[in-house]
């Protein structure tokens, strides 16, 4: 049995200002309002885990215990499907520069060493986790499949969008209306699964 999440105020774990917009929002839908971990001043705590649920795990866990409240946190990434699933849970880690993330740089690496690859599958990953303060923890996985293209495409989305371009359609992230793209992501799927086990 999934446990429901009862409260009306939870914890965004965190610090990504677009990260808590776009979750502020789709909880207000359910009647739920926010306060992010950054707001409460709360540290951030190091993803060590090796998988998409085990880095929000640590970071939900964190923000319910040092808040006292539920909190719900989202690690997500890029995978090549030739590459083993790479850069998956280092997805922003590849883009780090001494200057700050770039990711022309981090796709042109993930394009330097799939080129020859006759696979071209790559997906979009997003994992929610709500960690309740007595320790307990609900977490899904959502995907979004596709396939790399190279040159990048597009200048609508963010990340690797502009490389990616999902299952069933022509354009990338980058081209569709951000919208669309809503409808289809990672994140969306990530959002219809926990609202299916925890919400309303
Ligand atoms: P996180 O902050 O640890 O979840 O890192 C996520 C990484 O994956 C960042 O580098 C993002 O740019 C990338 N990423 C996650 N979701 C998307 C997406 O929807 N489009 C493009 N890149 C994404």
């Amino acid at each position: 049995m999934h446990r429901r999440l009862t409260e009306t105020r939870i914890c965004l774990a965190s610090h990504n200002a677009g990260k808590v917009a776009e979750n502020a929002a789709l909880l207000a839908e359910h009647g739920i309002s926010v306060v992010s971990a950054k707001e409460l001043g709360l540290p951030e705590p190091a993803e060590t885990e090796t998988t998409f649920i085990g880095n929000a795990t640590i970071k939900a866990l964190a923000a319910a215990r040092a808040s006292g409240m539920v909190a719900l946190a989202d690690d997500s990434g890029f995978s090549v499907a030739s590459l083993d699933g790479a850069p998956g849970v280092y997805t922003a880690d590849w883009a780090e520069t001494p200057t700050g993330r770039d990711y022309q740089m981090a796709m042109a690496k993930v394009e330097k060493l799939a080129r020859h690859d006759r696979d071209r599958r790559a997906w979009f990953s997003c994992a929610l986790v709500l960690a309740w303060p007595d320790g307990h923890t609900e977490g899904v996985l959502g995907e979004a499949h596709g396939t790399w293209v190279w040159p990048p495409r597009g200048d609508k989305g963010f990340g690797y969008d502009p490389m990616f371009i999902p299952d069933g359609m022509t354009q990338s992230f980058a081209e569709i209306d951000p919208a669309e793209k809503h409808r289809i992501s990672h994140r969306a799927a990530a959002f219809r699964l926990l609202k299916e086990a925890c919400l309303g």
